[in-house]
């Protein structure tokens, strides 16, 4: 339609995706499965340019530092590509929340840029296809694509790697956002991936354990026992935290600050509030619980944490595109 925008929310694995099998297509070790959340959306707006003219990306109205904006004009290639065209685009994009901070902004934003440039540049795309048109930008924007749950089944090759919706999920979660530190991460996810798949000895238990893991999260999710739900959570986000800081040299993305909200999650649990931390490749910690439970969740957090921000996240709905 030569012009479209797309809204994506960003989405926060309870089973995490950490290793690559094939870096340029973007194919993972490991299956996930996320929620999607209802806070800090990604707008993009994607218009076909004249003839000869390139790509030209905008973030906030001033154009993207080189290396991201690098990685959007390839996608851009990538959708002309499949489109059939070699028109060049204008790409402008804006964030409600905190970016490259381990809050899942490259998850919302490849989500709604996958979506604006596949209307724009004319591909009626299914929501799988969609899904795997955004996970080439970046895994974990192939499940932004849904609302709710979402599993991306790894698969072996473009084809067979894409994300859907957990469509039996009896759970009603929240998750309480404890923003420790909102800077940038001191190495990106892509990077410290490779690292722990070449170098880290935990690699290998880290992959042989995911299925079973993902089979029991999908037992508790179709059960709605909350409980093993935030138990298998938990530990799988220390599982891989583990599995990077086995790494050479290691990677370290959890701080002082951060421990000190997992013993504040733990101490929940023995005051009889169900509450699971999970952590992603920056400093804050999210804090897993039943939706009615966020605000009781948030103040004892905020209470045992002075001076950290938190942000109540529901469940999110998946991306959606308007016309001009
Ligand atoms: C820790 O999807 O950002 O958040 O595919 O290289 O772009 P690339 O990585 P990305 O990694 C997300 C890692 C994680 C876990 C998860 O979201 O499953």
């Amino acid at each position: 339609a030569v012009r479209a925008t797309a809204v994506a929310f960003p989405n926060i694995a309870l089973i995490k995706y950490w290793g690559k099998r094939d870096e340029a297509l973007i194919i993972p070790q490991t299956s996930s499965l996320s929620l999607t959340l209802a806070v800090y959306p990604t707008t993009t707006t994607v218009t076909l340019a004249a003839d000869g003219e390139q790509h030209q990306v905008l973030q906030d109205g001033a154009p993207m530092p080189q290396a991201a904006s690098v990685k959007v004009a390839r996608f851009l290639d990538h959708v002309g590509q499949l489109a059939g065209s070699s028109r060049g685009a204008c790409v402008e994009t804006s964030n409600a929340g905190p970016t490259g901070a381990g809050l899942a902004s490259s998850a919302s934003g490849f989500a709604a840029l996958a979506a604006a440039a596949a209307a724009a540049y004319g591909l009626d795309l299914s929501s799988r296809d969609l899904s795997r048109l955004a996970r080439r930008g970046s895994g974990s924007a192939s499940r932004s694509i849904f609302g709710g749950f979402a599993v991306w089944n790894a698969g072996t090759d473009d084809l067979s790697s894409y994300a859907e919706p957990v469509s039996d999920a009896h759970v009603d979660a929240a998750m309480v956002l404890g923003i420790v530190n909102a800077g940038a991460k001191p190495i990106s996810s892509r990077d410290a991936m490779r690292r722990t798949v070449e170098t880290s000895p935990y690699n290998a238990p880290w992959v042989e354990t995911n299925p079973t893991e993902l089979a029991l999260m999908r037992d508790a999710l179709r059960r709605g026992d909350f409980t093993e739900v935030g138990e298998i959570s938990e530990r799988n986000a220390l599982r891989m935290h583990a599995a990077m800081l086995g790494a050479v040299p290691p990677v370290r993305y959890l701080t002082a600050g951060s421990m000190a909200l997992l013993d504040a999650v733990a101490e929940l649990r023995r005051g009889g509030l169900e509450a699971y931390a999970t952590m992603d490749a920056g400093p804050n910690v999210k804090t897993l619980c039943r939706s009615a439970d966020a605000p009781a969740v948030r103040a004892a957090l905020a209470a045992a944490a002075p001076g950290i921000e938190f942000v109540i996240a529901e469940s999110g709905p998946g991306v959606a595109v308007s016309g001009p």
